[in-house]
């Protein structure tokens, strides 16, 4: 088999591959560095370099399998270009790349009517991930699956004795799936953050005292590996100026984009993500200085106002911990919605628990919670929404007074806690017997004649605004 573009995912790719029993290893990359580079690097991997796409291919024994990890985008395309050129129907072309998944439905499309197999697969687990065993998410045609099952099974992590690889469905489900990984790893980022700047706020500990908090917490139902690189994170101490690290970090968040593409998704299928659409905002926001410049002077509570209304800070870190866990079911529940709305827009058979357990392992939102996730949809495949299933019915129900105790903290205390309160905000407009949106169709009614329906009678009604305000049955204009 073989890996085009050796930047650092391709290369630990082609390491990870070269490493298992019987593997060779052909690899590519569009300039000749970076070969050069990994052969000196890496001699025990036996590598077959090639230096044009021609070679490549003589290199590869058929039916051909070539994983593409380059820059998402354009050069994604030019390469599939290059090795369809080459390649010959019955072939497998992987993109394991970022790439948004409306484009390789597009890609899969394009490529399969040339005879090449093209599958779009998700990987997750950064460059140490990819070296020693990623998340795989892939899609593509059953039949590429029969070839690239093995391959990928021998190169994934493993979680609880299970590769963390499946076949997620069809054409782009694997990089869909990748996707909304992403947007809910933006979400459960941003509640650590926000809990960790409550708990730095109300108790005044440093972030190293911080750090034996999240440390802790890794041992419970939070066990995670962002939980624990968090603590990592807060214990460690600038080199230059002595102090914690996190204080000398300016405080604006990057983003490379697919966080955004979740919400934009979101907000076509008309899933409401509101967690991970804060964790993107929440990241815009920091990210605009001249703006947070200008504001600085608005009115609020002080800076150290929550200070003073924590009277017992290990009850108000159990609270916060409480919150957190509420939140973040609230954040995967959201996650899993979106992946099941997905599935019924794009017509693909998505099996939302093996989609839970290929996190496990591999990639960075794994943690122990999955498990719980795997059990929900193993007891019920049909869950419409997550958040109901008994176990997380229990822990939000544990969670009720801290968490509502934490957002009004929060708020009073000028705390910005976006993802904590909108998760919660989300919880009761679910759980909520009426909506207010019965007012919204009656307003939508009033300007738009846009119609409602009736809770007491089928079909659907107009008032008669402008007139003498008596009700007709309408055309539903909804
Ligand atoms: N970094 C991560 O943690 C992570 C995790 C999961 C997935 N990914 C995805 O994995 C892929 C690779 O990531 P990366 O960080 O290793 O590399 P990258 O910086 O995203 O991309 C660099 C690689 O792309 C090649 N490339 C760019 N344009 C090209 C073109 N027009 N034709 C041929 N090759 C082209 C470069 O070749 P040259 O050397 O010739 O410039 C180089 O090999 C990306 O899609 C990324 O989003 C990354």
């Amino acid at each position: 088999m073989g890996v085009v573009g050796l930047a650092v995912m391709g290369s630990n790719l082609a390491r990870n591959l070269a490493s298992r029993e019987g593997n060779t290893v052909a690899v590519f990359n569009r300039s000749r560095e970076k070969t050069d580079h990994l052969l000196q690097a890496h001699p025990e991997a036996g590598f077959v370099a090639a230096f044009s796409y021609e070679e490549f291919a003589a290199a590869l024994t058929t039916p051909r399998t070539a994983i593409i990890m380059v820059k998402a985008g354009r050069g994604t395309d030019a390469v599939i270009d290059e090795l369809v050129r080459v390649f010959e129907p019955g072939d497998i072309i992987v993109d394991g790349g970022n790439a948004l998944f409306s484009d390789t439905i597009r890609r899969e499309k394009a490529v399969r009517e040339t005879g090449i197999n093209f599958v779009g697969m998700g990987v997750s687990g950064g460059e140490e991930g990819a070296l020693l065993g990623p998340s795989l998410m892939p899609g593509g045609s059953d039949e590429s699956w029969v070839t690239l099952g093995p391959i990928l099974r021998s190169i994934a992590a493993i979680a609880e004795g299970e590769p963390c690889v499946t076949h997620v469905g069809r054409d782009g489900a694997g990089h869909f799936v990748k996707m909304i990984h992403n947007g809910i790893e933006y979400a459960d980022m941003q509640l650590i953050a926000e809990a960790y700047d409550l708990i730095r706020r109300g108790t005044g500990k440093s972030p190293a005292e911080i750090a034996d908090v999240f440390a802790e917490w890794n041992r419970g139902e939070l066990e995670s590996y962002l939980i624990e690189i968090t603590a990592e994170v807060l214990r460690q101490s600038d080199a230059a100026t002595g102090r914690p690290l996190v204080d000398v970090i300016v405080d604006q968040a990057g983003a490379k984009g697919t966080g955004a593409w979740t919400v934009q998704t979101a907000l076509d299928l008309g899933v409401p993500v509101s967690g991970i659409a804060e964790a993107v905002f929440a990241r815009s926001l920091s990210s605009h200085p001249e703006q947070r410049a200008a504001a600085a002077g608005l009115p609020g509570p002080a800076e150290d106002a929550v200070g003073t209304s924590v009277t017992d800070p290990d009850a108000f870190i159990e609270q916060v911990r409480l919150a957190l866990y509420a939140s973040k079911i609230v954040a995967y529940s959201q996650g899993f919605d979106a992946i099941r709305a997905g599935a019924a827009q794009y017509g693909w058979q998505i099996d939302l628990g093996a989609v839970s357990r290929i996190w496990r392992g591999g990639c960075i939102i794994r943690a122990q919670f999955l498990n719980r996730i795997a059990d929900a949809y193993a007891d019920a495949a049909d869950l419409s929404v997550l958040l109901s299933a008994p176990y997380f019915v229990e822990a939000l129900g544990r969670a009720q007074d801290s968490w509502r105790s934490i957002v009004a903290t929060a708020a009073t205390a000028g705390i910005p806690a976006p993802a904590f309160s909108s998760s919660l905000a989300y919880y009761d407009g679910l759980r909520a017997p009426r909506l207010p949106a019965a007012l919204i169709q009656g307003q939508r009614d009033f300007f738009g004649a846009h119609t409602y329906r009736r809770i007491d009678q089928d079909g659907t009604f107009h008032t008669l605004w402008s007139g003498d305000r008596s009700e007709t049955a309408a055309e539903d204009t909804h």
